[in-house]
């Protein structure tokens, strides 16, 4: 008997010793490291119409993270969104070559935005920075001509944060779960706009990325293919506020009492670019008035949502 209990006892703590060693070297390693492999991509051709709609895709992606009202650029601020990720700092993408990306190639910028790999740390960034794997060649050029830009939000600036502090979690999951995304083998093409459910999925999960926030938790999030992340579109993505209060996401899937299926078309186009609903308050951050979508691409997103399958979850709003 007390030979049985030494054994037990001497497996225990070689689990305890396991456990912790596991541990701490995921805390020492940190976010893993991958090979650096730069596509042969040539340096955009900035063109009147590329900067527009550059302007008009960044507007709505990386303006809420990257805008920092104090310098009125793309200078970066703390994220406070989600926490649990760490101390996060979006970095200054202005075109200032120390503080900012003025050196780093269009190669360098799509190969970081595509695959998450930082071309000059090798380190994979988690998904507090968004990742186009899937966004039209075309659209990624109008990115890029539009950080090449004479506007005024990516104009050389000196503002420089503290490097991010990711969590224990954020490290974990680095290695269990979040991966780059490989670099697309071929050209992407821009979706036939003349084939609403082809444009309103491009821009519900491709470009807008909407199912990121509005699944049912960053973590398990599918970024390779969006479909497969739990509780695709029905919400409850719990989120940290400035204030340090918490929001949820809401159910955007055609189910009638529990997601937007009794909505009409008018009434998602007031909520998406108004942030007026049917049902109680204005909407509030982190949703933001998509104010700059055309009456053509909230119809593709609404028909598209309304094929999504239904998820039975009701989210109350906490207002
Ligand atoms: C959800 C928030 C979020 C969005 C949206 C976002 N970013 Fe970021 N971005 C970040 C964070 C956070 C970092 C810093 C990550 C780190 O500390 O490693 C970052 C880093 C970067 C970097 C690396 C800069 C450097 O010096 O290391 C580039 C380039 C960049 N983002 C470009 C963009 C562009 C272009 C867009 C729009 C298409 C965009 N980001 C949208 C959060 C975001
Ligand atoms: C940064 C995270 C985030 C992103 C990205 C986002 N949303 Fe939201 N959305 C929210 C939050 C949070 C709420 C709830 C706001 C509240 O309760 O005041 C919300 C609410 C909504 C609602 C109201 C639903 C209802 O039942 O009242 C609609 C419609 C909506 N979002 C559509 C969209 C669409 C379409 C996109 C993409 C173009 C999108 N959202 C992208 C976070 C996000």
């Amino acid at each position: 008997m007390k030979k049985i209990l030494k054994i037990i006892g001497i497996l225990l703590l070689l689990i305890v010793v396991v456990i912790g060693g596991f541990a701490s070297f995921i805390a020492i390693r940190g976010i893993p490291s991958y090979t650096v492999s730069i596509p042969n991509v040539p340096q955009t051709e900035v063109t009147p119409q590329r900067v527009e709609r550059g302007a008009k895709i960044a507007s709505m992606l990386c303006r809420n993270c990257h805008f920092n009202p104090e310098t009125g650029k793309l200078t970066g601020r703390e994220l406070t969104e989600a926490p649990a990720f760490g101390t996060i700092y979006s970095k200054n993408i202005t075109q200032d070559k120390e503080a900012g990306i003025g050196k780093w190639t269009d190669a360098e910028l799509i190969y970081f935005i595509r695959t998450g790999i930082n071309p000059h740390t090798s380190k994979y960034v988690p998904p507090y920075m968004v990742k186009l794997i899937h966004i039209s060649n075309e659209d990624m050029c109008s990115i890029m001509a539009y950080l090449h830009s004479d506007r005024p939000e990516v104009q050389p600036d000196k503002t420089a944060h503290p490097p991010t502090e990711p969590s224990f979690l954020t490290k974990f999951l680095c290695m269990v779960a979040f991966k780059p995304a490989p670099f697309p083998d071929k050209e992407i093409p821009n979706p036939d706009t003349s084939n609403v459910m082809e444009w309103g999925k491009y821009l519900t999960l491709y470009q807008l990325e909407c199912y990121g926030c509005h699944s049912a938790d960053f973590k398990t999030d599918n970024f390779v293919e969006p479909e497969k992340s739990e509780g695709f579109f029905g919400g409850g993505n719990e989120l940290a506020v400035e204030d340090g209060s918490k929001i949820k996401t809401l159910n955007l899937t055609p189910d009638e009492e529990t997601g937007i299926g009794g909505w009409t078309e008018e009434q998602f186009a007031n909520a998406v670019r108004n942030g007026i609903v049917p049902t109680g308050p204005a909407l509030r951050k982190p949703m933001m008035p998509f104010v700059q979508l055309t009456d053509g691409e909230v119809h593709a997103i609404y028909s598209y949502l309304r094929t999504v399958p239904k998820i039975k979850n009701k989210v109350e709003r906490n207002i």
